[in-house]
């Protein structure tokens, strides 16, 4: 299984590897770590520590904005965003994580239409449970229903829910949808959706290379460098040393008239050649001098759009632009998609 898409390119034969005890998402981890090109998917980088990490640093850092810049965006039209919808509806946050800005969206909701279920989507169990049975407690008049999984395993799961859905995709964790499958992963919501749903995605606009160099710096290797190998280790019995790995940020812009964001580059490099073992695999992996681990299965993480680049995608994808709203410094965009006429649209 791929973080996006059912069709990873598996390249570690199945005699290479011991996988009695590795479940099927694991399975995929180590496909994409043995692949040609090596990433990591990006659900992975989100265990609890890892989820905790991230949200420490979104919402701390002087550098990284999009959380302070989507708070403010939601604070000032939360009412008007679930305005979309009909109600009672329910709310799906996929790739929740802390759904710390969510909460402006659920307590819009709470006051418009009274109880509603409430169901977060993401691969960190128990994160996403622990947060949740906080939720519950918080808002008395939500039901939370978390959902362990892939975002397009969410959406079908409450595809076949009666009520209008207002679904959340927030913290440009859409940038990391690779480049070439962006507009195949929306055409494939929106086939689950119907004209009384809505999609929020928030997407970050700033193409600033100063002010993303600094975004994106070492304040990240808590978590994409130190707790990732940690991780791994903990996971496949490892000896692989975070010390010799180093964090690496480049920014690649397109034009902007094209139909191609901007996006981040973001990956460990090997400092050396170096054999790391996994002993619950019985696998090794060579590593040269300067070899990369990328960060997202694409050539890209953290895209960065414009509103003309947004909305064609939205085109593109069977979906029209009913609203958006930016920051004062529109450099950050939240935008309701609402599904366009399907059979002017194929991909
Ligand atoms: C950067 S955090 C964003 C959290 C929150 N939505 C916010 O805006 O602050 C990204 C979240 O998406 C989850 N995630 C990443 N890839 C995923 C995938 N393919 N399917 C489901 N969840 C995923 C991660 O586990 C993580 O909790």
């Amino acid at each position: 299984m791929s973080d996006h898409v059912s069709d990873a390119i598996t390249t570690v034969s199945d005699d290479a590897i011991k996988h009695s005890d590795v479940d099927e998402d694991m399975m995929s981890v180590v496909a994409s770590l043995t692949s040609p090109r090596r990433y990591v998917p990006s659900w992975y980088l989100y265990d609890t520590r890892g989820s905790e990490l991230c949200e420490e640093q979104i919402q701390k850092s002087k550098t990284y904005k999009l959380w302070q810049h989507e708070y403010s965006i939601l604070q000032t039209h939360a009412d008007d965003i679930v305005s979309k919808v009909s109600y009672p509806a329910v709310l799906v946050d996929l790739g929740s994580g802390a759904s710390s800005k969510t909460r402006l969206i659920i307590e819009a909701m709470l006051k418009r239409g009274g109880r509603f279920t409430f169901v977060p989507v993401d691969m960190a169990k128990e994160f996403i449970e622990t947060c949740g049975r906080q939720l519950d407690t918080d808002y008395p008049g939500l039901t939370v229903e978390p959902f362990v999984g892939l975002y397009m395993d969410g959406v079908r799961h409450v595809a076949a829910r009666e009520e209008p859905k207002l679904l959340l995709w927030l913290g440009s964790s859409f940038g990391n949808v690779p480049v070439h499958q962006e507009v195949k992963m929306l055409h494939d919501i929106r086939a689950q959706l119907s004209d009384k749903d809505r999609l929020v995605l928030g997407m970050d606009m700033n193409t600033d290379r100063e002010a993303l160099s600094q975004a994106y710096g070492d304040q990240w290797i808590p978590l994409l460098r130190d707790n990732l190998i940690s991780r791994y280790n903990k996971d496949f019995a490892g000896n692989m040393d975070a010390e010799k790995f180093k964090h690496i940020f480049e920014f690649v812009e397109n034009p902007p008239d094209g139909d191609t964001p901007s996006y981040v580059v973001k990956s460990l490099s090997s400092s050396g050649k170096q054999r790391v073992h996994f002993g619950k695999l019985g696998l090794d992996i060579d590593f040269e001098d300067g070899e990369r681990v990328y960060f997202c299965e694409g050539p890209n993480t953290s895209s960065k759009w414009n509103l003309g680049q947004l909305r064609r995608l939205a085109e593109r994808s069977g979906f029209a632009v009913e609203a958006h709203w930016t920051n004062d410094e529109e450099n950050y965009c939240v935008i309701c998609l609402v599904v366009a006429d399907v059979d002017q649209h194929s991909v």
